[in-house]
């Protein structure tokens, strides 16, 4: 089968987030099974430009049409990937190059992203990949669907298009001038764009994609839900026959506690004791705390957004730091409240709390092998990643059971028996704190019993084996084979 992946970001190019890891994983998986071929299209950021790493050769060049507009588009191929996808990049010096800053966040990002969707399908037509599928994600992608069903059907006439919600806090929105100075769509679209009188570029991806799924089977349930949709409950309860939740893996050859260049000691399921325990003092030694074997550990790597449950963690954290043995350590930037928060929180506990405000992959991968005790208390979570990152590593997470951590990390009793960690319920802080206690009070009282669950957490098959199976039915089925 014939399959175009595309998407704003995807590691190692460039990632600000788990769709990057998605993006790097995805494709690499459907790769891999027999008779696919695999296209992935990425926008050409300076910072893939300016990165020896990734040599490319110029393919072809064109103009695109955006509205009144006609923005250039060089289409770069990837040299020296030998894993079977072939990657292309999307060059345009004033969206892409010119830029300095973050990936996202410039004035104009909904032209950027219109203009990177219509600039994939005119790749895929220039390089003459006419795919029998093309999975895109989230808003950066959204108008593809509406843009292949509407003026590229002649280009791609049986092309079969999945949409991919990671994310459904971010839509696209745009004011209505947008449809005729930007898109330049036939007039008889404007409803499937349309919400109350805005555009709303995912609405319209949702009404016009073949498929639509999501990134976790609770998830694709939650979002018939105006609590979690954010405005498309509707919308996406109209499209409850087409949306389907597949739940995430992790790459887990990057994701190898036996091999991870980032870590001071390696470890696997079988004979982990010793490794990690070398990982914690070293983490401990390497964030300013003290050296305490026998002290739990609690971390967490996370971008400190209210979503991500940080609320929850301020309103328990002086109480859980009197109350109990334990050391927190936090390693993420974002809200400013939250930065405050955790750097006076350092202050005030020196010895038992440290807050690392910055991005460093290194130092996250030193903390899932490093740390015992995972917290992840997400209002609301699509899938979620790092509880997976941290299950292989051996740190046993305490999350919210929402999405996909209610998927990925099914209770475990008080004995640590039965799932994969310590999940709540409802979303309120004292439940958070008990399913917390719970998993302290084990690790204290019943280190065989930790042992155990730390042995099921890194046993488990997060490969993404399963999850581009799963895909593959999907894309079948949208062909009807
Ligand atoms: C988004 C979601 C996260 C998910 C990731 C990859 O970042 O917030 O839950 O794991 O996308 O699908």
């Amino acid at each position: 089968m014939k399959i175009a992946v595309l998407a704003s970001e995807g590691a190692p190019y460039a990632k600000s987030g788990g769709l990057g890891d998605v993006m790097e994983a995805l494709p690499a998986a459907l790769a891999r099974i027999p008779g696919n071929e695999v296209v992935l299209v990425l926008p050409y950021y300076k910072k893939i430009k300016d990165n020896a790493a990734y040599p490319v050769e110029l393919v072809c060049e064109f103009e695109t049409s955006l509205g009144w507009r006609k923005q250039y588009c060089g289409v770069m191929k990837l040299l020296g990937r030998t894993d079977g996808v072939q990657v292309y990049f999307v060059d345009n010096q004033y969206y892409f190059a010119g830029r300095t800053g973050a990936i996202y966040g410039d004035m104009d990002d909904g032209e950027r992203y219109a203009y990177f969707s219509k600039a994939c399908l005119d790749t895929l037509s220039a390089v003459g990949f006419i795919p029998d599928v093309i999975q895109c994600n989230d808003w950066q992608t959204a108008l593809v669907p509406t843009y292949l069903k509407s003026v590229y059907r002649d280009v791609f006439p049986d092309t079969k298009i999945m949409y991919t919600i990671h994310n459904i806090e971010y839509q696209g929105w745009a004011n209505a001038s947008f449809f005729d100075d930007v898109l330049g769509l036939p007039w008889e679209w404007r409803s499937c764009l349309d919400m109350g009188g805005s555009v709303n570029m995912m609405k319209g991806a949702i009404e016009s994609a073949d498929l639509v799924t999501t990134v976790s089977e609770t998830y694709a349930r939650e979002l018939m839900y105006p609590y979690y949709a954010h405005g498309l409950d509707g919308v996406l309860s109209d499209a409850a026959w087409k949306l389907t939740g597949i739940t995430n893996g992790i790459d887990t050859n990057t994701f190898n506690p036996a091999t991870d260049p980032a870590l001071p000691a390696h470890f696997s399921a079988s004979d982990f004791t010793a490794g990690k325990a070398a990982c914690k003092a070293a983490l401990q030694q390497e964030v300013g705390l003290p050296q305490e074997a026998d002290t739990p550990l609690m971390v967490m790597v996370t971008r400190l957004a209210g979503h991500k449950g940080l609320d929850l963690l301020c309103y328990i954290a002086r109480k859980l730091l009197w109350e109990e043995k334990c050391q927190l350590l936090i390693l993420g930037t974002g809200e400013a409240q939250y930065e405050q928060f955790f750097k006076e929180l350092a202050a005030e506990f020196p010895d038992r709390v440290a807050a690392k405000i910055t991005f460093n992959l290194g130092l996250a991968a030193r903390i899932y092998a490093g740390g015992d005790i995972y917290l992840m208390p997400s209002k609301s979570e699509p899938c979620g990643l790092s509880q997976m990152n941290a299950m292989r590593y051996g740190t046993v997470p305490v999350v919210h059971a929402t999405g996909g951590l209610r998927d990925t990390v099914p209770p475990a009793d008080e004995k640590g028996q039965g799932g994969l960690g310590f999940t709540f319920q409802s979303y309120n802080g004292d439940d958070f704190l008990a399913s917390v206690k719970r998993c302290l009070n084990l690790y204290h009282n019943d280190r065989e019993g930790f042992r155990a669950l730390q042995y099921r957490d890194m046993t488990q098959d997060f490969s993404w084996n399963v999850p581009a199976g799963r895909y593959m039915d999907l894309f079948r089925q949208m062909c009807g084979q």
